[in-house]
């Protein structure tokens, strides 16, 4: 993306990222659940499109806390999704889990 002549811009909490590992672009410290700071964000810069793989994956913990995972997986989303809609942010690129088209006949899924 950078190398197109895109800017990035990641936004993440750091609860199991790691801001070593964003190369390219500016990095925003915060949450998905702040509302506030998603409204200054997208103010500050002119977003069109936004990847989003803030989740939180754990199978397991998500069958023991699934209030935990129903709010940073789906509320969250809609708090972005809400904010995208105010300021014309049109791209939405989700990151969903494989998990959900069960198992393939072969690998890699072909298109048919
Ligand atoms: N790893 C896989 O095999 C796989 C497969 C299919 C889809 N995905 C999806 O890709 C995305 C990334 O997965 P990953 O394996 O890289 O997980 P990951 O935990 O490494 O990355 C998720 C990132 O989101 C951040 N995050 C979580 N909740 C947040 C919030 N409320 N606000 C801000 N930041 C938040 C975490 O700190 C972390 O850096 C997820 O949406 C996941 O469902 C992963």
């Amino acid at each position: 993306m950078f190398e197109e002549g895109y800017q990035t811009i990641a936004l993440d909490n750091l609860l199991n990222g790691h801001k070593d590992l964003i190369k390219w672009g500016e990095f925003v410290l915060g949450d998905l659940k702040d509302i506030k700071l998603l409204n200054s964000v997208f103010k500050k810069y002119n977003i069109d499109t936004v990847v989003h793989l803030a989740a939180l994956t754990s199978v397991n913990e998500s069958v023991q806390f699934p209030a935990k995972y129903y709010k940073n997986n789906f509320q969250y989303t809609l708090n972005l999704l809400n904010v995208m809609e105010k300021f014309n942010a049109g791209k939405f690129i989700f990151f969903s889990t494989a998990s959900v088209y069960g198992e393939p006949d072969s690998i890699p899924i072909s298109k048919k």
